[in-house]
C-alpha cells in the first residue's frame, strides 16, 4: 500500500516539475501569451496534481510513523514551494519561478539522500562489537582457537541485534513483525542467507539500500540476527 504511494508521489511530483518547467521556459523565453494558454489549459491538472503531491506526501509521513528532520524539512519546503510556484506564474517572476525549480530540485536530493544536508547518515556502531570475523568455525569446538571463533561468532549476533535495534526495528518491530509501511514479517521470511544479505544491502521499495551505510560484516552479522528472528 505504502510502496504504491511512493511510486504516486513521485509520478505527481514529477509531472509537476515538467508542467512547470515548461511553463519556467516559456517565462524565460517571454512567450507571455503561449505562457497564458497553456496556464489556462493546465489549471485543473496543477491544482489536482499540487493536492495529490501533498495528500500522498502526508500519506507517506503518516505510514512511515517517522518524523525525521528531513522529512519536516521537506514538507515545510514542499507548503512554500506550490503557493511559491503559482505566485511566480500569476505575476511572471523569473526569480520566483527559478526559486520553486530550484526547491523541487533541492527537495529531491534531500529524497534521495534522507538529509537534509545530503550527507548519508553513517551509523556509528560502539567499537567493542564492531570488531567481527566473518571466517566459520570448525566443527571441533574444544581448541582454544575455536573458542575465540565461538566467541566472534556471539560477538557478531549481538553486533546485528544493536544493528537491528537501532536501524531495523523501526519499520519491523523488535521482534520482526510490526510491518510499518509495508515491512515485510521477518519471522515469516523464506529467503536464504544470501538473499536476506542481497535484500539489506539493496534494499526495496521503501527499505533504503544499506550498502556503503553498513559495512558488509555489519550486513552480515544483522542478516544474521534477522534470520535468528523466525525462530522465536
Ligand atoms: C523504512 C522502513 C524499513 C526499514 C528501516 C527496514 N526495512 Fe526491511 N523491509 C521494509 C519493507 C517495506 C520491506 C518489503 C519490501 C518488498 O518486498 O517490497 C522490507 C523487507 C525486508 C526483508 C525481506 C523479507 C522477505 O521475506 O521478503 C528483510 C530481510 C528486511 N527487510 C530486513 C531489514 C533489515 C535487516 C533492516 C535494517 C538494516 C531493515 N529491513 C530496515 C521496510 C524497512
Amino acid at each position: 500500500m505504502a510502496k504504491g504511494f511512493l511510486h504516486l508521489h513521485i509520478t505527481v511530483v514529477v509531472l509537476f516539475m515538467l508542467f512547470f518547467g515548461y511553463k519556467l521556459i516559456l517565462l524565460f523565453a517571454n512567450k507571455k501569451d503561449t505562457l497564458a494558454i497553456f496556464r489556462q489549459k493546465t489549471k485543473v491538472v496543477d491544482m489536482i496534481l499540487g493536492s495529490l503531491i501533498l495528500l500522498t506526501g502526508g500519506y507517506l509521513l503518516y505510514a512511515l510513523q517517522s518524523f525525521e528532520s528531513y522529512l519536516i524539512g521537506k514538507l515545510i519546503l514542499t507548503l512554500v514551494a506550490i503557493p511559491l510556484g503559482i505566485i511566480s506564474m500569476k505575476k511572471e517572476n523569473k526569480i520566483l519561478g527559478l526559486l520553486t525549480m530550484a526547491i523541487f530540485v533541492y527537495n529531491f536530493g534531500v529524497a534521495e539522500t534522507n538529509s537534509l544536508t545530503f550527507q548519508k547518515t553513517k551509523l556509528v556502531i560502539q567499537p567493542e562489537v564492531a570488531a567481527i570475523d566473518t571466517i566459520t568455525a570448525a566443527p571441533d569446538t574444544t581448541s582454544p582457537a575455536n573458542a575465540i571463533l565461538n566467541q566472534n561468532d556471539e560477538v557478531a549476533l549481538k553486533n546485528g541485534e544493536v544493528i537491528f535495534t537501532q536501524v531495523c526495528a523501526a519499520c519491523h518491530g523488535q521482534d520482526g513483525k510490526l510491518g510499518v509501511g509495508g515491512a515485510k514479517d521477518l519471522q515469516a521470511s523464506t529467503l536464504n542467507h544470501q538473499q536476506t544479505v542481497a535484500m539489506i544491502s539493496q534494499g526495496k521499495g521503501l527499505m533504503q539500500p544499506y550498502e556503503g551505510i553498513l559495512s558488509e560484516q555489519e550486513i552480515e552479522a544483522v542478516a544474521t540476527y534477522t534470520e535468528g528472528l523466525r525462530s522465536k
